[in-house]
């Protein structure tokens, strides 16, 4: 949208985010967003550029098998066509995304081919945004018409295996700029519409007017083999009043569910109604930062987008056990911050502990990082 000046968020922004039932583990939360910036990597050998993770929006670790799982594009169509940034031309060729593995010890990479029917027995479940083109627009390209038919989509997938098995499409009219999910089950979920207008003079008002239109919805899948993508479901409003709400979250052992507004740079800590599924929030945490300017680069695939990611922790010395439901006692540091020239536009961010024998007894982890328009993903070791 050149021309525009509207602010835009930063973890808004999937096309494609990956999630994976059992919960994964999010002791530590992150929100991305940046300016200006002085390099937080001190050492050469603490930084690792992952090959071939272009344009991976997502990251999600996966504990009991120590692998990570990221949502990727490959390929620069995102500069054309990504609806979450008012970009409508849909690329000739079509758009396409890929789920890719990496192993948090080698930084080996491994894609996965979507598959319509393989055997499939101990998997996960990975729910995955796609927003995918509405085949009138990309036939007749008239205005007025909604340009992108958003929604869910549900596989399985074999750990160790390369494919993935698509379970089925989830499409309804609750869900319209899908951006994050939270898998409770693999029948169950949130997921966040992070603005209620997808272009148009509407949706620059909804970025700079204090509106709070966004919302998160609660869907149920009754029917996991329905063949249409709006059969078997039960979808109802879940949390409102929030203004950009994008991000989700888990919190390790806890059913707390992390909403976060990247735009507002808030964190709000919410726990689930266990009748209606309604979002309670809890605590509202605000982190010292402020959604980007991005408008004026989106299309342009040389642009730099600097990049911050903020770890918010419980203080060391706050009882976690009480915690987890009490209010206060987060502790917010700078973990990384680049220029844009290694990451660029941060949407999703995990940290990996390292044994501290390795590290002669501290206490060190690696932080992976993805951008929705990065090059690659990456990773560097920092203290915790
Ligand atoms: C859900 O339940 C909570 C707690 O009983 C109640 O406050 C809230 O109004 C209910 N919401 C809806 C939409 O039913």
């Amino acid at each position: 949208m050149p021309g525009t000046t509207a602010i835009l968020s930063v973890a808004a922004l999937a096309a494609l985010s990956a999630y994976i039932v059992p919960p994964v583990r999010h002791e530590l939360k992150v929100l991305g967003v940046g300016r200006s910036v002085v390099s937080t990597i001190a050492n050469a050998n603490d930084y690792v550029r992952i090959e071939d993770t272009t344009h991976c929006e997502d990251l999600h670790y996966y504990a009991p098998a120590n692998l990570l799982f990221t949502a990727c594009e490959d390929r620069h169509t995102r500069f054309d066509w990504f609806p979450p940034l008012g970009s409508f031309d849909p690329p000739e060729d079509g758009t396409q995304g890929s789920i890719h593995v990496i192993d948090p010890e080698t930084f080996v990479t491994h894609g996965i081919d979507v598959i319509a029917d393989p055997q499939a027995k101990d998997a996960v479940y990975i729910f995955a945004v796609n927003h995918y083109p509405n085949p009138e627009f990309v036939s007749s390209r008239r205005e007025h018409i909604i340009k992108s038919n958003s929604r869910v989509e549900l596989f399985r997938h074999v750990i160790g295996s390369s494919t993935l098995k698509h379970i089925r499409t989830i499409s309804h009219k609750l869900i319209e700029t899908p951006n994050d999910i939270y898998a409770v089950s693999p029948s169950e979920f949130y997921v966040t519409n992070d603005h209620r207008h997808r272009e148009g003079l509407m949706r620059e008002l909804e970025a700079v007017a204090p509106f709070a239109w966004s919302n998160t919805i609660h869907v149920s899948i009754t029917d996991l083999s329905a063949i249409s993508e709006t059969a078997g479901l039960e979808a109802s409003i879940a949390l409102t009043g929030t203004k950009n709400n994008n991000g989700l979250g888990h919190v390790h052992d806890f059913n707390e569910v992390t909403v976060v507004s990247a735009e507002r740079g808030i964190l709000y800590r919410c726990f689930a109604d266990p009748q209606n599924k309604t979002l309670r929030i809890e605590e509202t945490v605000h982190l010292d930062t402020r959604g980007i300017d991005l408008a004026g680069n989106t299309r342009n695939p040389s642009a730099k987008d600097p990049t911050f990611v903020w770890l918010v922790q419980r203080k060391q010395s706050s009882n976690i056990e009480k915690d987890a439901t009490a209010e206060g006692a987060w502790e917010k540091k700078l973990v990384f911050a680049d220029d844009g020239a290694k990451l660029r536009t941060a949407s999703a961010a995990v940290i990996v502990g390292i044994d501290p024998k390795k590290e002669g007894g501290k206490k060190k982890g690696w932080l992976f990082a993805t951008g929705f328009m990065s090059e690659n993903v990456v990773a560097t070791k920092i203290d915790l």
